[in-house]
Order: structure tokens, then C-alpha cells, then sequence
């Protein structure tokens, strides 16, 4: 099946990022989040991000627009029900994936595919919440999703090879390249990169270094393009503890325990970038 209408649920960072990168590539695109605030966000950070392209030269203003205009939006999920792909991209909560899964496969036409971007809950697990188990799939977008290359593409037990060739080649089509994975805790990109990012939190908390001098020592040291603390803070301090949490009960192994001071810091509802605090004060820096 060759996808063209492409439905996103979910208007946070990944979903408004992969609704971009999906109207730019050309398909029609639905973007739906059932919290009106949220879905204005969502646009609205879609128009900054296509109008940060036009500005450095990258997209010329009319396919900036024409990229808008394939974009429909709306609170209900019906706005969905003609899609042939949906990408799930809601808050990383096991029962609430399971809801809106269950609820797009009651709505959706037989032939339609299911895509979580969960970044490392189980895909055979949430399948299970749908009567379509080898139609879904989970396609793992990694934030900024505009910038970013990978696509994670992670089968499920009963995910169909037809499933897994529809899915890829759209991926493709967006412009990014598929890298197939198993499924299992945080698959690979969060089972490597999780254990580095808590590591830097223990030495903060120990106090083996202060945020700008771990985040410092991993640039100009090991050339990664941002600090592990300044990483979390763009992840969200809220989605690291919980990617923490599944690896540590999925893998059932302590060296994932999430340090304290994570914990500490999203009660705290410091949770990185999106609330103004994180590892770094983002308030100050304006
Ligand atoms: N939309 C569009 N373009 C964007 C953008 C956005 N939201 N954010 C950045 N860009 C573009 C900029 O326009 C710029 O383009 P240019 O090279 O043509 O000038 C380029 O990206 C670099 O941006 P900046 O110059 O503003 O800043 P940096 O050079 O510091 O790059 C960064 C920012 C791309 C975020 C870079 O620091 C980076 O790659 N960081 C690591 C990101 C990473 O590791 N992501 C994976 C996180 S894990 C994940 O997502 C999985 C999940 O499950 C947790």
C-alpha cells in the first residue's frame, strides 16, 4: 500500500516535528490532539520551525505555505478515520497508548496502519490493545524530529512484513532513514542513551562536576553535538524518568535504577526546557 493521507495523534514536541516533516515530504497530514491548548502549541511550533527553514534559506515561502496548508487539525479523533497511516505520539503512559490505540482501531478502516512513537514501551504489548495486531508497528522519530535522520523501526510479535515494507518506504518518503530494531525496553537508541544521560545526573549528584562542566566534558571531549544535561533538559526530565522506569522494570536490572535527583526534579516540575527549568535555567537565558 503506498501511504498518501498520514494522520499524526498527539501535538506535543514529536507529533507537531513529525506532522512537519510529513507535510513538507508531501502528504496530506491530520494532525489531531484532543486538548485544544495543546494542538495551538503544536501549530504554533510548526510555523516557527517552517519559518526558521525560510529564514536560513532552506524552504522558499511558498513551499512553506503550500507545507501549512497540507496540514488539517482538530480536537477529535474522527478527524483521523480516512487515514491510512496514524503515528501515535501521546504522552509515554502505557494505559493511555493502549486508549487511543484501541480507539483508532474502532475507527479506522481494516486496511490502516498503526505507528506508535512510544520510544520504549513494548510495540507487541500495545498492539495487543487493537484487534489489528499485524498491522502495527512502532516508528521511533528522535527529537528535534525536523533535524533528526533515524527512524527506529521496531516490529511487534505479529507485526505483518507488508506492515514492516509500507512503513519503511514511507519513512523514506519523510526523508529519513529506517534502522530496524527489535523490540525490546528502550531499544536501542534509549537503552544506550538513557544509562549515559542518568550517569551524568549521578555525577551532578554526587558532585563530581557542575552541569556546565559534565555537559562541557562530553562536547569538547567526546564531540557529542549537546551534554548529556542539556539533552534531557531538550528531551524533558518527565519522558527520561519514565524511559528510565520501563528499562529498569523491563530489563529488571538496578544499573538503570533513575537517580534520585531526577526524580527529585520532576516532582519539582522541573522538567527541562518546556517548563523553564531543567539541569539549566532556560527563564534566565530568556
Ligand atoms: N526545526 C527546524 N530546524 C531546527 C530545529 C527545529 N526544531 N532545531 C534545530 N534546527 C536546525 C537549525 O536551524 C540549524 O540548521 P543549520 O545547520 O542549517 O544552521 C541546525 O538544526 C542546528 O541548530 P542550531 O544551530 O540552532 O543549534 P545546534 O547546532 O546546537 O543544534 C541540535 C541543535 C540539532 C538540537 C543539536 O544540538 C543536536 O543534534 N543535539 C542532539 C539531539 C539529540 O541527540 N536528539 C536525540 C534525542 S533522543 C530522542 O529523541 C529519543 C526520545 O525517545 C527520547
Amino acid at each position: 500500500m503506498e501511504i498518501r493521507r498520514f494522520g499524526v495523534v498527539g501535538a506535543g514536541t514529536m507529533g507537531a516535528g513529525i506532522a512537519q516533516v510529513a507535510a513538507q515530504a508531501g502528504f496530506d497530514v491530520a494532525l489531531v490532539d484532543v486538548a485544544p491548548a495543546a494542538l495551538e502549541r503544536g501549530l504554533a511550533a510548526i510555523d516557527k520551525s517552517l519559518d526558521r527553514l525560510v529564514a536560513k534559506g532552506k524552504l522558499d515561502a511558498a513551499a512553506r505555505d503550500a507545507a501549512r496548508g497540507r496540514i488539517a487539525h482538530g480536537t477529535a479523533l474522527e478527524a483521523l478515520a480516512d487515514r491510512q497511516l496514524v503515528v501515535e505520539a501521546v504522552v509515554e503512559r502505557l494505559e493511555v497508548k493502549r486508549e487511543v490505540l484501541s480507539a483508532l482501531d474502532r475507527l479506522l478502516a481494516p486496511e490502516a496502519l498503526l505507528a506508535t512513537n512510544t520510544s520504549s514501551i513494548s510495540i507487541t504489548k500495545l498492539a495487543a490493545a487493537t484487534g489489528r495486531a499485524d498491522r502495527v508497528i512502532g516508528m521511533h522519530f528522535m527529537n528535534p524530529v525536523p533535524v533528526m535522520q533515524l527512524v527506529e523501526i521496531i516490529r511487534g510479535l505479529q507485526t505483518s512484513q507488508a506492515t514492516y515494507d509500507a512503513v519503511e518506504a514511507a519513512t523514506r518518503r519523510l526523508g529519513k532513514t529506517p534502522v530496524e530494531v527489535h523490540d525490546s525496553p528502550g531499544f536501542v537508541s534509549n537503552r544506550v542513551l538513557m544509562p549515559m544521560i542518568n550517569e551524568a545526573i549521578y555525577c551532578l549528584y554526587e558532585g563530581v562536576g557542575r552541569p556546565e562542566a559534565i555537559d562541557e566534558v562530553m562536547r569538547l571531549g567526546m564531540n557529542h553535538p549537546m551534554g548529556p544535561l542539556a539533552l534531557a533538559d531538550l528531551i524533558g526530565l518527565d519522558v527520561c524518568l519514565d524511559i528510565l522506569r520501563v528499562l529498569h522494570e523491563g530489563l529488571g536490572d538496578p544499573k538503570y535504577r533513575p537517580c534520585p535527583l531526577l526524580v527529585k526534579m520532576v516532582d519539582a516540575g522541573y522538567l527541562g526546557r518546556k517548563s523553564g527549568r531543567g539541569f539549566h535555567d532556560y527563564a534566565a537565558a530568556g
